[in-house]
């Protein structure tokens, strides 16, 4: 059964946290150090996918000026109260999705990053924004993709591989819980995934190259299923 176009729109149109491991502040800041440093500079900065803007209002702190965009209503409705409350002035939020942002932009920047939203894309979608963010990005800047499920390790760490008291028993009872996750899924014309899809680094880094993009790829220090895509025009 084939994706319907619109079923990540309908899945986010009413969440309101981005999923972190732990919504603590002290974790969210943390989680925002390591994306810094791999940042590493600039002075202007576009969040694609920002969410409520957990990442984003800790982005502010160390960027002149910054844009989040976001294709989920209730999102946004989060990340304007947060920016309103961490006192955020240099924010700006745009509702748009991978396709309409680039229409709604009237700048370049520094710095290009989405995190935790590379997996709702499919290849080809990966492949315009690559393109389109290149038109927008300023000279030595970067695209970063955060947080990105590593099709290698994602499979292992969703049948329990990772957890600390796992067992044979346990993994078998994951595989067949998350096999009739994904079978009633499809009858229901859901995703099969909340968390959408898993890309291995190799294919995203011939879509970087194709563009003209020298990419690393790093561990996530919090997510040992995930990895982050660093990209610098060569
Ligand atoms: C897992 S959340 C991560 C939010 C935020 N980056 C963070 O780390 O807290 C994924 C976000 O990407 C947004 N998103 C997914 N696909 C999108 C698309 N095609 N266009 C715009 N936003 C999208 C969702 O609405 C959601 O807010």
């Amino acid at each position: 059964m084939s994706k319907p176009k619109n079923v990540w729109k309908i899945f986010f149109k009413d969440k309101k946290h981005g999923g972190h491991r732990c919504s603590s502040e002290e974790f969210l800041s943390l989680e925002a150090r390591e994306k810094l440093f791999h940042l590493d500079g600039g002075k202007t900065l576009l969040d694609f996918g920002c969410g409520s803007a957990e990442l984003l209002t800790y982005y502010a702190l160390e960027y002149e000026q910054l844009v989040g965009v976001d294709f989920s209503p209730s999102m946004l409705e989060e990340a304007s109260k947060r920016i309103e409350k961490k006192k955020c002035q240099n924010i700006n939020l745009i509702l748009a999705d991978h396709e309409t942002l680039w229409k709604n932009l009237d700048s370049s920047f520094d710095r290009i990053t989405a995190a935790g939203v590379i997996q709702y894309l499919t290849f080809q979608e990966i492949d315009t924004f690559i393109f389109e963010a290149s038109k927008y990005l300023n000279k030595d800047g970067k695209i970063v993709f955060f947080d990105i499920l590593d099709s290698r390790l994602y499979p292992l760490w969703k049948i329990g591989v990772f957890s600390r008291d796992t067992n044979v028993f346990k993994i078998l009872c994951k595989i067949g819980f998350e096999f009739r996750t994904m079978i009633s899924a499809s009858f229901k014309n859901r995703p099969k995934d909340i968390l959408g899809f898993s890309h291995n680094p190799y294919t995203i880094e011939k879509i970087a190259n194709k563009h003209g993009f020298k990419m690393t790829y790093v561990q996530s220090m919090y997510y040992e299923y995930k990895y982050h895509a660093i990209m610098r025009k060569t």
